[in-house]
């Protein structure tokens, strides 16, 4: 035992030398990127250049011989770049840094904190996103205008209740009945439904929606966001639910067709939507109706985005369905929230790409 303790000591003095020598070279690398931003700062140059970040990634990933993995291997490198951007960042010492959060409850889960923040540090923002749970959204509101907090996402249970606290509310969104994005802007509070622009960009991505039958399955406020986007895009919509009075009721808000989803024994649609929970994690095995009745070439979007491939994603593509996973609406509604709060093109790439391996890491 003994033995195994002082071979357990040596190894652990071996780990903490590397420790050091990997401090010292972190350090060493900080600086060299700072005087790489100075330079550039003198020149006028964009400081961030998502090219020779790639290039860092991909020789970087032709080296490793180890047993470090692709993913960690990124991870890696990208929290140190961040972390060059970060002292790089164009915000003076003494300047102040502009806050974001996600509002909501329970919000630890939320994949938010970690897409919004990599997209700060990749624009050179120097801004911090956080997750505050929250009881009292009157509260927490008034709190956003006290401390001066640039934006908020607002997720379950807030989305409707936060409306009566904003100054001005998005067309679409009141039509929604949901805001999810506020955007304070010199005390000025406006709120946004980012849901609907993200779904609509995620599904334009693959498809023509113009004059196109869109089918979404469920009634619930993921079915209402998209629903109203889709056809502001000039989509034909049907909605379909499981309660008939509550598609019923989302199927005349938006003036469109309803079925009911026990009734379903065809779906003679160019794009079929699920917007229930049927097939998340952990019911990973649920489906909100049959894959069989899809036809071929429809393109399919699941809103669920854990896990990223559903069953009813994976059952659409072998039957030749093109589809659109959930993490593509997320990212992009998360992308029209940074070019409210930002007014600066959304690194879309960069947050798929931290969405997923948070998701993959979980
Ligand atoms: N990717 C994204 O960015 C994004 C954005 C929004 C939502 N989502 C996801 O979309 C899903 C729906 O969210 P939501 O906020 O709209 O939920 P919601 O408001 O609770 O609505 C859920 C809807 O799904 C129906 N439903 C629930 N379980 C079902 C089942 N097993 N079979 C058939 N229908 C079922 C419900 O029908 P009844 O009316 O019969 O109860 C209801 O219409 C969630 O998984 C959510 O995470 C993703």
């Amino acid at each position: 035992m003994c033995e195994i303790m002082k071979e357990i000591e040596k190894l652990r003095r071996r780990i903490d030398e590397i420790d050091d020598q990997l401090l010292e070279l972190i350090n060493q690398r900080l600086m060299v990127a700072r005087n790489i931003g100075d330079i550039k700062s003198r020149f006028g140059a964009a400081v961030v250049d998502a090219r020779r970040e790639n290039q860092i990634y991909q020789r970087l990933s032709s080296l490793n011989g180890g047993p470090l993995k692709e993913a960690a291997l990124h991870r890696i490198f990208q929290a140190l770049i961040a972390a060059g951007r970060g002292i790089q960042s164009p915000l003076k010492k003494g300047s102040l840094v502009p806050l974001y959060v996600v509002i909501g409850n329970p919000v630890g889960h939320s994949l938010s904190p970690v897409m919004h923040n990599s997209a700060l540090a990749h624009e050179g923002l120097g801004g911090c996103y956080l997750a505050c749970q929250v009881k009292d959204i009157a509260a927490a509101v008034a709190g956003i205008r006290g401390l001066g907090i640039r934006g908020a996402s607002i997720t379950i249970p807030h989305k409707v209740s936060v409306m009566e606290y904003l100054d001005e509310v998005d067309p679409m969104a009141t039509d929604i009945g949901a805001v999810n994005t506020i955007v304070n802007q010199d005390g000025i509070l406006y709120g946004y439904n980012s849901d609907c622009a993200g779904g609509v960009q995620a599904i334009s991505d693959k498809t023509v929606i113009k004059d196109k039958d869109v089918a979404i399955i469920g009634a619930g406020g993921g079915a209402r966001a998209l629903g109203f986007g889709l056809k502001r895009e000039g989509g034909v919509v049907t909605i379909i639910n499981r309660t008939p009075s509550r598609g019923e009721k989302l199927a005349g808000d938006l003036g469109c067709r309803f079925r009911p989803l026990a009734e379903v024994n065809e779906l003679p649609y160019h794009i079929v939507v699920n917007a229930t929970p049927a097939g998340m994690t952990p019911d990973v095995d649920g489906i909100p109706l049959s894959s069989s009745l899809l036809e071929p070439e429809t393109v399919v979007m699941d809103m669920v985005y854990n896990p990223l491939q559903t069953r009813f994603l994976k059952e659409a593509q072998s039957r030749g369905c093109v589809t659109v996973d959930g993490v593509a609406m997320f990212v992009h509604q998360g992308a029209v929230q940074f070019e409210l709060w930002t007014s600066l093109a959304a690194p879309v790439d960069i947050m798929r790409q931290v969405v997923l391996e948070e998701l993959e890491s979980r």
